[in-house]
Formats: structure tokens, sequence, C-alpha cells
């Protein structure tokens, strides 16, 4: 009977998806280094009906980001859409300063564009701290976005650009998103190992909704 379980439970957790299992990872167990799939470009819904439905989701199921939509989400934020390496977001003199963080369970990433990957910059448990209201704890993924722009109107503008994006392919997909301001930026910038000349703007909770309207 005990060797029925055990064949069992290897079985079942065989069957667990990746996503599941890499979600479930803590501190050092997180991979250093995560090579995303390519966005699908050809993904969502048409413009006009993804700004109808754009709005904040303060709620979120224990649901989880799979990679794929992780890879669109970061595209969409600040992605590379031309050879040139230029992004889905304009920066002001072409300066791509922004830069998107992405916390999730057990550890902190950096977007690489250029290489469509994330690298561990912080494996802590966790920085969910850094969510100043309680419903954000509930959240899959905190985005943050960071700038070295001497010019710091400039560095939010390109937040807010990027921050659009993202919730436009929350609207797109059916997912929760909440930008949020009210966050411990220094509490940020120090787990995130941030230079002198680099500041936290804004943040961005995502997560799938708990209820389908
Ligand atoms: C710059 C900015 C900061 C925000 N900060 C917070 C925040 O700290 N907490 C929160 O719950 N919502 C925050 N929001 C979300 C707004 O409350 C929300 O966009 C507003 O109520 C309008 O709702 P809508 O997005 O559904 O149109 C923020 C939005 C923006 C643009």
């Amino acid at each position: 009977m005990l060797k029925f379980f055990a064949i069992l439970a290897v079985c079942l957790f065989s069957l667990t998806p990746a996503y599941a299992q890499e979600n479930s990872l803590e501190g050092d167990d997180m991979p250093k280094y995560i090579s995303l799939p390519k966005p699908n470009i050809s993904a969502g819904m048409p413009l006009m009906e993804a700004l109808n439905n754009r709005k904040t989701i303060r709620n979120f199921s224990v649901r989880k980001i799979n990679e794929q939509n992780l890879s669109e989400i970061l595209w969409a934020a600040n992605g590379i859409n031309r050879e040139d390496g230029k992004r889905t977001i304009p920066t002001a003199r072409d300066s791509r300063d922004l830069d998107v963080y992405v916390i999730k369970q057990g550890g902190a990433y950096r977007y690489n564009p250029g290489q469509n990957s994330l690298e561990l910059v912080n494996p802590a448990a966790l920085i969910y701290t850094a969510a100043k209201q309680d419903y954000v704890k509930n959240a899959d993924i905190l985005l943050v976005y960071v700038s070295n722009n001497p010019n710091r109107e400039y560095g939010a503008m390109h937040a807010g650009s990027a921050y659009q994006n993202v919730g436009l392919y929350a609207a797109s997909n059916g997912m929760s998103n909440v930008v949020l301001g009210m966050i411990d930026k220094d509490m940020l910038h120090k787990e995130l190992h941030l230079q002198d000349d680099e500041y936290v703007i804004i943040a961005q909770a995502m997560g799938w909704p708990k209820t389908v309207k």
C-alpha cells in the first residue's frame, strides 16, 4: 500500500506544471538566470477593446503568471520591438533609461530586454513588504520601474508609458493590475541593489483576478 502511494506521489509531482514548480522555489534555490519564451505578438484583443477594458483590479487569485505571460508583460513594458534595439515605449532622446524589475515569490529579478531574460538580483524572501497596502501581498508579481535619467520628469514619464502598456496587456488578457505609488522606495533601492544615480519611480502589482466579470 505504502509503495502505491509513493508511486502516486511521484506521478503527481511529475505532472505539476513547470511554472508551478519554479514558483514554489525559495531563496538560494531560485534560478539565477531565466531565459524567457519569445513574446507572442499576435496574441490579445484589438487595441480599442483593450482600451475599453483597461481598469485597476485589486483582487488576485492563487493562479500563477506563467513564463509566456511574463515574457509578454515585460516586452509590453520595455521590450525591443525593432531591429535597432528601440523599445515598446518612447524615451526622451532615445535614452532607454528604464529598467524593469520583477519581484516574485522568493526573489527579485532584473529584466534584460536584449536577452529577453531575467537576472536574479536578490533571492530574499520576500520584498512584498515593499507594498504598503495589504491586498498587494496576494499579487503574484510586483513590477518595479527604475530609471537613472538625470531628468526625473522624463524618468517618470518613461515609467508611465511602461505601466500603461502593461495595463493594456492586462486588460487584453483578463489579468489584474494595480499601479502602486504607495511603496517603500528606500527599501526597494536597497534590496534591488540599485546604484546611487538610480531611483525607484513606481510599481505595478499583477496577477489573475479572483472573479471574472
Ligand atoms: C501614479 C499612480 C499611482 C497609484 N498608486 C496607487 C496606490 O498606491 N495604491 C492603489 O491601490 N492604487 C493606486 N493607483 C491606482 C489608482 O487608484 C486608479 O488608477 C484610480 O482609482 C482609477 O481607477 P482605474 O485605474 O480603474 O481607472 C495609482 C495610479 C496611478 C496612475
